[in-house]
């Protein structure tokens, strides 16, 4: 049986374009999704936007249009095009606005009602529209500029709104030991270390009850026993893990689907690792597997962002770099987990250094080589010991990675292939044992470990490098489509035998 591996990534709220920050959070869980598939998991990717809420039914009425007109229109022309431009193979992209949503939403919600879990209250609190949710006291900062002299969200820098209504409430207060309970017998529940801290603190200094309906709007999912309000936006968007693969209406899906693994920015774990929970709890399905909670593209030391204008959008890195180059730079340099400042000078470095020079000159040289001294064909003899030995660990230690979530890790060990490749070129000059009739067997060998070594970083960079990796690989005499290769045997690949000319792989980039 093939294990199960679903991956989500957060919905994204529709109410702006995509910027590089968003794509960040695709790409770590595209690579996630294509190694597993790679292993021959039974992976499912999902991934799609947020569209209720006030703070996009606030942005249509700016544009003078409905939200749903407006939600169409961004998803169409920005949202999708943006998993096209990134090579992201979602497996199921679902809009909180269909109709499969909204029925699983309402399953869902008279489940707890009939359960005894929600309530009817009356409540005034602090809302920020923009994060989409309550705060307290201890989330707000002193506000600067226009806002001199209030109090503002820590995040948005703007100020709170007072809600003051008769809603819904869900008793999240009952599950704090429940709650602690699993951080502490499941570790690798909220990874990493930093953020499981955060989170198991929050908990431990006491919940409340939350409010999980509005009724001075109605841009939302219709509370199934009330008509008078509608669903809390963050309550119904975390459903969508759910309502998408059937929850309610389709067992067999659900079964095969369920529990999932949650890739989300820091800023959000505590929706994923404590309401979320809590709402699974209630309803009597499994927790999901894991919450990982990645850093922050950090602009000028801040969290980048298109409302403080310091949004970066894909397509101005993809039309220079290629779409591989960007996949790569962000996977590789910020250690996952971490936060990490984009800089044009760090992407175009590491663009030069190991990718053009790196892999791409490995590759065109021991190309040329195999032409030159043995008219194209791959001598048919072992690696060197020294490089299979390589070769065999990077492959156990970067697969390993991946089940820590260390993106970075993984790229790594592959990286390390090209190094001690491009060294191993150096230290043995094939072009002077070409030249000595007596040592010929010696150049079979390092020619032959040179297209070994290649072949298998080719496979363990496809998941991140959709394209390059597949040219390389057919160059090197691989058969079909590198991302159908077996990731944990790349370093056993067996191929045609023959090598191919390519283009440069990463063709220079002047600075601009
Ligand atoms: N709609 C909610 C998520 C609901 S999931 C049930 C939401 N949407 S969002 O569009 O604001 O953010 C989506 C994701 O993008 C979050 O994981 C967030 O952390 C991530 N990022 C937004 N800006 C980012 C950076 N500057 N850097 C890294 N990730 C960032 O929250």
């Amino acid at each position: 049986m093939p294990e199960r591996f679903t991956v989500t990534t957060p919905i994204y709220y529709v109410n702006d374009v995509p910027h590089i920050g968003h794509a960040y959070n695709e790409v770590a869980t595209d690579v996630l999704a294509r190694w597993h598939r790679m292993r021959g998991d039974d992976t499912f990717m999902l991934t799609g936007t947020d569209e209720h809420g006030q703070k996009i039914m606030r942005t249509a009425a700016a544009h003078d249009t409905s939200p749903q007109e407006w939600t169409d229109r961004l998803v169409e022309t920005a949202w999708k095009p943006q998993l096209d431009l990134l090579d992201i193979a979602n497996d199921d992209f679902i809009r909180t606005t269909e109709e499969r949503h909204e029925r699983g939403v309402k399953i869902f919600l008279q489940r707890l009602y009939d359960a005894g879990w929600i309530y009817h209250g009356e409540f005034e609190a602090e809302y920020c529209v923009g994060c989409e949710e309550y705060k307290t006291a201890s989330d707000l900062v002193p506000g600067t500029g226009e806002y001199e002299g209030q109090l503002v969200c820590a995040i948005h820098s703007r100020p709170v709104e007072t809600v003051r209504e008769a809603n819904y409430f869900f008793k999240l207060s009952e599950f704090q030991q429940q709650l602690l309970d699993l951080y502490a017998d499941r570790p690798d529940y909220v990874q990493p270390e930093h953020v499981r801290n955060e989170v198991r603190s929050f908990v431990s200094q006491g919940l409340t009850d939350l409010s999980i309906s509005r009724s001075t709007f109605d841009w939302g999912i219709e509370v199934p026993w009330d008509e008078d309000h509608v669903v809390y936006v963050w309550f119904e968007a975390l459903l969508n893990y759910v309502t998408a693969i059937g929850y309610g209406v389709d067992d067999e899906t659900f079964e095969r689907r369920w529990p999932a693994v949650h890739i989300v920015g820091k800023d959000i774990a505590r929706f994923h690792a404590v309401i979320w929970p809590a709402m699974q709890m209630a309803a009597g399905i499994p927790v999901s597997d894991h919450v990982f909670g990645h850093g922050w593209l950090l602009v000028g030391g801040e969290k980048m962002s298109k409302s403080k204008a310091t949004g970066i959008e894909p397509r101005q890195i993809t039309d220079v770099f290629g779409v591989d180059a960007f996949r790569y730079y962000f996977m590789r340099a910020i250690a996952f987990g971490s936060d990490g400042s984009f800089s044009w000078e760090d992407l175009d470095a590491r663009y030069h250094s190991e990718l053009a020079n790196g892999l791409g000159n490995l590759a065109s040289r021991a190309i040329a080589m195999v032409q030159k001294y043995r008219d194209g064909v791959v001598p048919d003899v072992a690696p060197v010991p020294e490089v299979a030995e390589l070769l065999e660990a990077s492959v156990t230690r970067a697969d390993a990675a991946i089940d820590r979530f260390q993106i970075h890790e993984a790229i790594d060990q592959a990286m390390r292939i090209v190094d001690r490749l491009n060294g191993f070129v150096t230290e043995q000059a094939p072009w002077v044992l070409a030249k000595d009739d007596a040592r010929q067997d010696e150049l079979d060998a390092v020619l032959a470990t040179l297209v070994q070594g290649i072949g298998t970083a080719a496979i363990l960079l496809a998941p991140v490098m959709t394209r390059s990796t597949q040219s390389l690989w057919a160059a090197v005499g691989g058969e079909g489509e590198v991302r159908d290769q077996p990731i944990r045997s790349a370093h056993a690949w067996r191929g045609t035998g023959r090598v191919e000319t390519i283009p440069p792989l990463f063709p220079r980039v002047e600075a601009q």
